[in-house]
């Protein structure tokens, strides 16, 4: 134990390579790097079987054909295409061809999938998942085990991690990076939770495997534990995000609960109406109707409420149907969303539609990556320079390959994909046992005077209520549709949010399983990517995937199909620079998709 000059004593480790999340990427990179002979831990803040890929519900995309004709380059086609173009073509190409062997190496790790007449995986249509380059029909595409595909992968992606002797430090919350005395990130300081210890971990190469921040809104259908706490610490040292204003809502939260309700319902013919009862995706997208990709149903339901067409009293959600599928397929394929619809609804899905509204699902934009992991950031002329010591996976990461929208089954599917691309990469660049270089004296000192920071707070402002303010203020003015003068409020309404964060009241000053500090320390991480956000949504005048101005209706491929990357000022402001998209594939096995009107 050494004492780093602060009131903690910190116990030491050294490991050549630290991973922080236990979600499906976690997971997957961490036993990639058990496997390769890399001495890895892994910190979580929750039990690796509760992080939040356990609710992923609809499934996991692959071209494996195995329920109607189907291609990798189709597949390559129309993510460029939901990503609007946003999206880096070299990674979606490497995604797409790496989709097939990563499935199947799932099942032979024994994920339960749901299964054909024939034994095969069985596939569902996913919104925006096409054949022939979007001019054939739905692809069934979206491999799934039930609605609880999320479920099923995370528990055989853990049982692989046992299986190769992984390390765990299950239950502590990461604080912040440190750097060796050369500037370089050499490791995590971490305390857990459960005795109140604080840790410092030594590694040449740290991945963030942190997830998302969907809860700095309101309503969301991720986890409370879903912080992004990773790339808040990327933030704090110096290091920028990319493409935060792309906040992707996904169509069918249940109204008023946030829970989510997989789009694998309409993948199952499943349907929405307005209060009219009409099927209006029909005139949004005559094509694909309700199965349009995200931003399009979302869009579409937003504007059918606003123009008075919404259901129920307020006439403020909208109505998803499945009463009229066979009750077999509803117990077979969908009994998660059943059992949902049930306690958080009160419907029986046999009987009744589900009230459903567009809510807060997923973060297109994180730590800015290369296809193989490694975080990189805009340096002079050169906007791919890579970060030694860092990498980023899953949905902490922009690799970019979801781009301005992310399709639906493509999240599961970026997850084990780029995890192990990234422990693969680790496993070239760091080689077992290295020595560590010297870390300097105050290496602890920033994690530690944030945690005192928070942990002695005494001022007026309770966290909840504070939270609650950040989160009211981005469902409102960072929303589905945007306008300059609805965000601008919204920006200012973040900066008084932000002048009262050292105004905090924690009641507990204890070290164990002290909720009330955790609380507060994670209320820091979503609004310092609260703002980045919302400041990144003003500075982009076009609309693209996600990112809908009502004031600058259309996408502006001259000016602005590229990369926001942002940093957080000390006052709470944002700093942005570009970097290109990537508009080359990896190979020649597939042809770049130049960019062209988006329509389903
Ligand atoms: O609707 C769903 O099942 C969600 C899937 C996803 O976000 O990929």
């Amino acid at each position: 134990m050494a004492n780093s000059g602060k009131s903690y004593d910190i116990i030491d480790h050294t490991y050549d390579v630290v991973v922080i999340g236990a979600g499906g990427a976690g997971l997957r990179a961490t036993f990639g790097l058990a496997l390769k002979g890399l001495k890895t831990a892994c910190i979580t803040k929750v039990f690796p079987t509760r992080s939040h890929t356990v609710a992923a519900q609809g499934g996991i995309s692959a071209a494996l054909g195995n329920m109607g004709k189907d291609d990798w380059r189709w597949h390559f086609y129309d993510t460029v295409k939901g990503a609007d173009w946003l999206g880096d073509q070299d990674a979606i190409e490497y995604m797409c061809r790496e989709a097939m062997p990563s499935v199947i190496e799932l099942e032979h790790y024994g994920v339960p999938f749901s299964r054909t007449e024939s034994g095969e995986i069985y596939q569902r249509p996913f919104g925006g998942m096409t054949t022939e380059y979007g001019e054939g029909p739905p692809a069934h595409r979206t491999c799934a085990a039930a609605d609880r595909t999320g479920h099923a992968i995370l528990h055989t992606l853990y049982q692989q991690s046992l299986r190769n002797q992984a390390e765990f430090f299950v239950e502590y919350f990461a604080l912040d990076l440190i750097h060796d005395v050369d500037g370089k990130i050499a490791g995590v300081m971490a305390w857990n939770l459960d005795d109140g210890t604080i840790h410092r971990f030594q590694s040449h190469m740290v991945i963030i495997a942190t997830g998302g921040y969907g809860r700095c809104y309101f309503s969301c259908t991720g986890a409370h534990t879903q912080t992004g706490d990773g790339s808040a610490m990327v933030l704090r040292a110096g290091l920028p995000l990319e493409d935060m204003e792309f906040i992707q809502f996904h169509p069918t939260g249940i109204y008023g609960a946030g829970a989510l309700i997989t789009e694998g319902v309409r993948g199952e013919g499943g349907y929405l109406t307005n209060s009219e009862g009409e099927r209006f995706m029909e005139r949004y997208a005559p094509h694909a109707k309700d199965l349009a990709s995200r931003d399009v149903v979302s869009r579409s339901m937003t504007i059918e409420m606003n123009e008075g067409r919404g259901v129920g009293p307020e006439q403020d959600h909208i109505h998803l149907h499945i009463e009229h599928l066979e009750p077999e397929v509803i117990s077979e394929r969908l009994p998660g969303i059943s059992e949902t619809a049930r306690i958080f609804a009160n419907v029986d899905v046999t009987r009744e539609p589900i009230p459903v509204l567009p809510t807060v699902h997923y973060n297109m934009g994180g730590v800015p990556t290369n296809y193989l992991g490694e975080a990189v950031q805009p340096v002079g002329d050169d906007p791919d320079v890579v970060i030694p010591g860092l990498m980023a996976v899953g949905e902490a990461a922009c690799v970019s390959v979801h781009g301005a929208n992310r399709l639906g089954s493509n999240s599961l599917l970026d997850l084990v994909v780029f995890g192990r691309a990234a422990a693969d990469r680790c496993a070239e660049i760091v080689k077992p046992d290295t020595p560590h270089p010297a870390l300097p004296n105050d290496a602890a000192d920033k994690a530690l005077d944030w945690l005192d920071s928070r942990r002695y707070a005494d001022g007026p402002v309770l966290t909840a209520d504070l939270r609650l303010e950040m989160q009211r203020t981005m469902q409102a003015h960072c929303a589905v549709f945007r306008t300059e003068e609805v965000m601008a409020e919204g920006v200012e309404k973040m900066a008084q949010v932000w002048a009262q964060k050292d105004d905090l009241k924690v009641n507990d000053r204890g070290m164990i399983w002290n909720s009330d500090l955790v609380e507060a320390l994670e209320f820091d991480n979503l609004l310092q990517q609260a703002l980045v956000s919302i400041h990144g949504a003003i500075n982009r005048k076009e609309s693209r995937g996600g990112h809908a101005r009502e004031d600058f209706p259309d996408r502006d491929d001259e000016n602005w199909m590229k990369h926001t990357v942002a940093w957080l000022n000390d006052d709470g402001t944002s700093r942005f620079d570009y970097r290109p998209v990537h508009g080359e594939t990896l190979t020649d096995a597939v042809d770049a998709v130049p960019p062209k009107a988006r329509v389903y």
